[in-house]
């Protein structure tokens, strides 16, 4: 059986929550999932810290024999995606691709605003890329992006504490800095892909009125459309249906916390990214 993946990597668990959606939408598929939790969190490290740790992640996706990989990782996609794409890929795979969630992402966001006002919360790291900033502009140049970082919501779920009263605290306070920024954003971006398990807490703080949108619908049909567009791409990915989880810490521990993310109990392998 050829195995050529479709790769999907996040810094930890957060790109779990994409995973599900891109198989709710593309079952037929082969996934590798590679979860970075040793040097886990990104968001508070610096660029070129993001940037080689993500590209070694890459390069031990395509010697898994991934020709397309999805970094389901806003702060890796903010500090990283673009050198990968424009500097290293024409040498080390010219035939593959890498694509992020924060185009598809800036690409929707402008039709889901009536007041054409839109607040994103994210990482530190993607906050200050202004990635969100300038990718939305190009596509709605109309619409106001207002940003906020929450340095400690990964934290929170990575240390499973995202459902405790504890939780609330810094969820309420950073909602209400955001909120302070505009008093007509109508649509509330979630631009970490492990903050969806917050979600529950943070519409507790939020008027009835704000739309607050998580990425994984969004990413999972752009990726479809994306395969489409690209034949090319999309003949060299295998359907065989399979679903293979790394980790680059303890399996046991991603096993127990996983399925948070998931839905579903998760068996997975730990890499420490050599490449044979
Ligand atoms: N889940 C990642 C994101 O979407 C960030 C988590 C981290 O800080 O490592 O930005």
């Amino acid at each position: 059986m050829i195995r050529q993946p479709i790769g999907i990597f996040d810094s930890g668990y957060g790109g779990l929550t994409i995973l599900k959606s891109i198989l709710d939408k593309l079952p037929a598929y082969d996934y590798i999932y590679l979860g970075d939790n040793a040097r886990t969190p990104y968001g508070t490290r610096s660029f070129e810290t993001v940037y080689q740790y993500t590209l070694e992640c890459v390069k031990w996706l395509f010697a898994q024999g991934c020709p397309l990989i999805v970094l389901a990782c806003n702060t890796a996609s903010a500090k990283a995606l673009r050198s990968i794409q424009q500097k290293d890929l024409p040498h080390i795979s010219p035939s593959n691709r890498v694509l992020g969630v924060i185009r598809p992402t800036t690409e929707k966001i402008g039709t889901l605003t009536k007041t054409k006002q839109v607040g994103i919360l994210a990482t530190k790291g993607t906050v200050l890329s202004e990635s969100y900033v300038i990718e939305a502009k190009k596509f709605f140049p109309d619409v106001q992006v207002f940003q906020h970082a929450c340095p400690m919501w990964v934290p929170l779920v990575e240390n499973n504490e995202y459902d405790s009263p504890g939780a609330d605290y810094f969820v309420q306070k950073d909602i209400y800095q955001l909120l302070s920024l505009s008093e007509n954003m109508d649509t509330i971006l979630l631009a970490c892909t492990h903050y969806p398990l917050l979600a529950d807490k943070i519409k507790k703080y939020l008027p009835e009125t704000v739309n607050l949108v998580s990425q994984g619908d969004i990413v999972s049909e752009s990726l479809a459309d994306y395969l489409i567009r690209h034949p090319e791409i999309e003949s060299r990915c295998s359907k065989n249906a399979s679903l293979t989880f790394f980790t680059t810490d303890a399996p046991g521990d991603f096993d127990a916390h996983a399925g948070i993310f998931f839905g579903k109990c998760i068996q997975s392998i730990h890499t420490n990214l050599e490449i044979p």
